[in-house]
């Protein structure tokens, strides 16, 4: 993990709310896995905590990264302003991602994310497709308005969508979308809110390789301050406890409960 001053290549908008950023600067030559995340301090100085946001593309040819964000606070609106050319401070890669390791050519994954939960899924499913494995992306939204990347997560593979009000794909989740699949996977990734991760946990008890990515609350960002515990699934003390920002976001499906 380390810290710079990364300069904005582009920025635009992709859907009321949505923006796409593209960050040049060495960092990018540390960030290895999908799934890891960037703590980024906002461009404002009476906001101390940096927020968390994830990787959702890795470029170490040209140098650059990309995250896409939602504007919810006043941390995000900040990053909506600023322009290409314009500087930001970045610490990163933190974090466990998605281990592809248990896989192998020509098994099937199934990539399913929800909303703000879709951006990590880009650079995993990316991956996934290098090492020769069969990709079914399912992504959930709650309207048309709000879909983005629909083009760039069809020009890997499948992919299936499902919006609340049923104006794009099939009308309800991502669950009603699995439910609907025929195929069995070798391995489940997703990234979404926990309604969405239960879904998933649920619906494949028998599978072993189930990575959820998990959301909560940070401050430090790197295992310091425990803002961002969850306790172990298999602890009855209740005792023993995770942090989402070091030993996650991504956790095998059973291991923590959230
Ligand atoms: C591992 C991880 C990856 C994430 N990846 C993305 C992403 O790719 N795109 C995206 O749009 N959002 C992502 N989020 C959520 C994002 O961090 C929050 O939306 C953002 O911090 C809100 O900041 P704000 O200043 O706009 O809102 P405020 O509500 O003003 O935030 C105030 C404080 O709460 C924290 N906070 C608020 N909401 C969240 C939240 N949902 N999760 C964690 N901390 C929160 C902020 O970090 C900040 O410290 C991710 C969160 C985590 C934990
Ligand atoms: S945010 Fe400080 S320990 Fe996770």
């Amino acid at each position: 993990m380390k810290q710079e001053m990364m300069t904005i290549k582009s920025q635009r908008q992709l859907a009321p709310r949505i923006f796409e950023m593209v960050l040049a600067g060495e960092l990018v030559n540390e960030m290895k896995q999908p799934g890891q995340f960037l703590h980024i301090k906002a461009p404002r100085a009476d906001l101390l905590l940096r927020r968390p946001i994830s990787l959702n593309q890795i470029d170490p040819v040209k140098q650059t990264c990309t995250i896409i964000y939602r504007t919810e606070g006043d941390g995000t609106k900040a990053f909506a302003q600023l322009k290409a050319g314009d500087k930001l401070d970045v610490m990163g890669p933190l974090g466990n991602g998605f281990d592809l390791s248990g896989l192998k050519s020509g098994d099937t994954a199934f990539v399913v994310g929800g909303g703000i939960g879709v951006p990590p899924l880009y650079e995993l499913s990316k991956r996934l497709i290098e090492k020769n494995i069969q990709v079914v992306h399912f992504l959930g939204f709650a309207s048309k308005e709000v879909i983005y990347y629909a083009a760039e997560f069809q020009a890997l593979g499948k992919t299936r969508f499902a919006t609340d009000d049923g104006t794009f794909g099939l009308q309800g989740n991502v669950g009603n979308l699995l439910l609907a699949e025929k195929q069995q996977p070798d391995a489940v990734f997703a990234c979404g809110n926990n309604g969405l991760l239960k879904t998933v946990e649920q619906l494949y008890p028998q599978l072993d390789n189930i990575q959820l990515s998990l959301e909560s609350r940070m401050a430090c960002g790197m295992g310091a301050c425990y803002a961002c515990v969850v306790h172990l699934a298999d602890d009855e003390t209740g005792l023993k406890s995770a942090k989402v920002c070091e030993d996650g976001p991504v956790f095998k499906a059973g291991k923590v409960v959230f």
